[in-house]
């Protein structure tokens, strides 16, 4: 098996996406399986240009793994421009989805992508922020529209405080373990 590991926190060593991105990737691996790393903060993609799309070795390696780890963190209610500039690069008509007299269709499906979220706040249903919630629900969106439903492992209200932040972490590092079931 293959598997994709995207991390896009600037936050280095004390970024918590980053921390439960690679307990998923190891409750995923198994012996033999290879793990290609893509940073895109060490190694930022460019914004989309028309140019751009004569490289796919981005939508290649996407294509090219069974499994796709991401680390997200919420960066003004919404994704990193640095994972933005890389689904930018996923979704492509004719490859990962195409449009039918019928509507949209996904052509990615058969895919693992498994998301850890990180975000400062609560953006439960119902809470005074959740309409400014599009982090998970673009996720959830932009995965569906190419056939995938992702799953997401989010450690939430990380700058309430530091105890808050100490047991969603340790939560979510939790939660990584059921997914090898
Ligand atoms: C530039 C920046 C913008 C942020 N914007 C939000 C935000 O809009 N909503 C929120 O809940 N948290 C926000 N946060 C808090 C982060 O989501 C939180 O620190 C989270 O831990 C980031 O993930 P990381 O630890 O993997 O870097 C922001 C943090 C940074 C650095």
């Amino acid at each position: 098996m293959t598997i994709l590991h995207i991390d896009s926190s600037i936050s280095g060593e004390n970024s918590a996406s980053r921390a439960i991105s690679r307990s998923i990737v190891d409750q995923l691996r198994g012996t033999g399986d290879q793990v290609t790393q893509r940073d895109l903060v060490a190694e930022p993609l460019p914004h989309l240009t028309l140019d751009a799309f004569a490289d796919t070795s981005v939508l290649d390696e996407f294509l090219a793994a069974d499994t796709v780890v991401i680390g997200a963190p919420m960066y003004n209610f919404t994704l990193p421009t640095q994972l933005k500039a890389w689904l930018d690069r996923i979704l492509i008509a004719g490859k990962t989805f195409r449009y039918t007299e019928s509507g949209p269709e996904g052509l990615a499906g058969g895919k693992r992508v498994v998301i850890a979220l990180a975000r400062g706040g609560f953006y439960d249903a119902g809470s005074p922020a959740a309409a400014l919630e599009h982090l998970e629900t673009y996720l959830r969106g932009v995965f569906g529209f190419i056939g995938i439903v992702p799953e997401f492992v989010a450690a939430d209200g990380l700058a309430i405080g530091p105890e808050q932040r100490e047991t969603s972490v340790r939560q979510a590092l939790g939660e990584t373990v059921r997914l090898a079931a």
